[in-house]
């Protein structure tokens, strides 16, 4: 295992900050980032109890983004058409958003976070709010077996994926499918995201680590599709090794290939990737240095947990940026863990008060620039740092 960037002394992304508690003492730990060339698999060094990243605070609901809400929906249609499964267990199903759309008998839910368990529960669905583990597994699914696992932006969340995969194993029937979803490494180094590196963010796969990974538990990936959810992500469908029916696709050994032209399976390149990321950081606090010696305001849209490990990393805190806009009823009136910048009720943009804004929420961009198209039209200017820091 082999480290290659330190992201300096982070605080725990999604911990919002009250503001009576500004003046506490944060909890922060330090971000490093490493490789291990047995399996490929690119990690955070320090990992945080899942007890604290996890429970009855947290803020994240996929529902309140329209482009998550649409994307569930057509996904849940198009399984129900590839697999037709009859029995179906969502690993992480947050508020709801892709669970909803299958009939109540036909799905169970696994959400640890409990504030996220209660919603869907209230709606008359079958959620445990539980960690998936093997224990829950046997008691649940010990005689019914599951015929399609869904499980979206919790892979990389979970620190013993060894676990996991035995609990997966166990529970799917042995025709049955595991579609798993999850930000993609390559992704993530061609657009210098270092912000994809949080406490939450143990791993981040590759179509090469997660393969490798899989062998071990006679699990095989069958099938991927490259998606633009989180700023490029993977949509790995998954089998036992066992079942012939589903033949492995073009698709595997093609993005096999890209990973390997880029060099994922080389040191070499996540050291370039850590000088590209110390530039991309000279970039943008030249550009906000810039902005601010003409004395201009500059506001941000969409307080991500991403944004928390950009705005410490580079050390830029609420005398740059006033506050932030953002849609999330949890994160309205509190401030971002380290940078202690406000997050306020989002607003529609409008050019007579806002000039420049920084797009904490770039996996985003799509849907926001749709949004704010007048206020680009007028002139307003958005700070990105993705895939490079600039002024658009
Ligand atoms: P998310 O995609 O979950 O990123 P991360 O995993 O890094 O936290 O968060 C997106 C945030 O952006 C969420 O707090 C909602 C906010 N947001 C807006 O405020 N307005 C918008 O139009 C969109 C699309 C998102």
């Amino acid at each position: 295992m082999k480290k290659f960037l330190n992201l300096g002394f982070q605080p725990l992304a999604n911990s919002y900050l009250e503001k009576k508690d500004l003046n506490k003492k944060e909890n922060k730990f330090e971000l490093i980032i490493m490789y291990d060339s047995k399996n490929y698999l690119v990690s955070i060094l320090n990992k945080v109890s899942k007890k604290k990243m996890f429970n009855e605070n947290y803020p994240y609901k996929s529902s309140e983004s329209f482009t998550m809400r649409k994307s569930f929906k057509n996904l849940a249609k198009f399984l129900k058409q590839r697999f037709n499964p009859k029995f179906v267990l969502e690993i992480g199903s947050n508020d709801g958003a892709f669970l909803k759309n299958f009939k109540k008998k036909e799905i169970i839910g696994i959400e640890p976070c409990k504030n996220l368990a209660n919603i869907t529960k209230k709606k008359g669905y079958k959620v445990y709010s539980n960690y998936w583990n093997t224990n829950l597994a046997k008691k649940f699914f010990s005689k019914k077996k599951i015929d399609l696992i869904y499980s979206a932006n919790t892979l990389s969340h979970i620190e013993n994926y060894d676990e996991l995969f035995k609990a997966i194993k166990f529970s799917l029937n042995d025709t049955g499918i595991l579609v798993l979803e999850d930000p993609s490494l390559l992704e993530c180094i061609k657009n210098v995201a270092y912000d994809q590196f949080y406490c939450e963010h143990i791993y981040v796969f590759s179509t090469l680590s997660l393969s490798k990974i899989l062998i071990n538990y006679g699990l095989e990936i069958f099938d991927i599709e490259n998606i633009r959810t989180h700023g490029g992500s993977n949509r790995y469908y998954i089998k036992k090794k066992t079942n012939s029916f589903y033949k492995i696709k073009k698709s595997v050994k093609e993005n096999l290939d890209k990973e390997k032209i880029y060099g994922l399976h080389k040191f070499l390149t996540y050291k370039k990737f850590a000088a590209k990321v110390l530039k991309s950081k000279k970039k943008l606090k030249s550009i906000f240095k810039k902005i601010k010696t003409q004395n201009k305001k500059i506001i941000g849209y969409g307080a991500t947990a991403k944004s928390c490990t950009v705005l410490n990393y580079c050390g830029i805190d609420k005398k740059d940026i006033d506050y932030f806009y953002d849609t999330t009823s949890y994160k309205i009136g509190k401030y971002l863990p380290g940078s202690k910048i406000l997050v306020k009720k989002y607003q529609k943009l409008l050019i007579k008060n806002h000039k420049y804004v920084f797009l904490g929420a770039w996996n985003f961009k799509e849907e926001i620039f749709k949004k704010e198209k007048k206020f680009i039209k007028n002139g307003g200017k958005f700070i990105t740092h993705i895939p490079y820091p600039r002024v658009i």
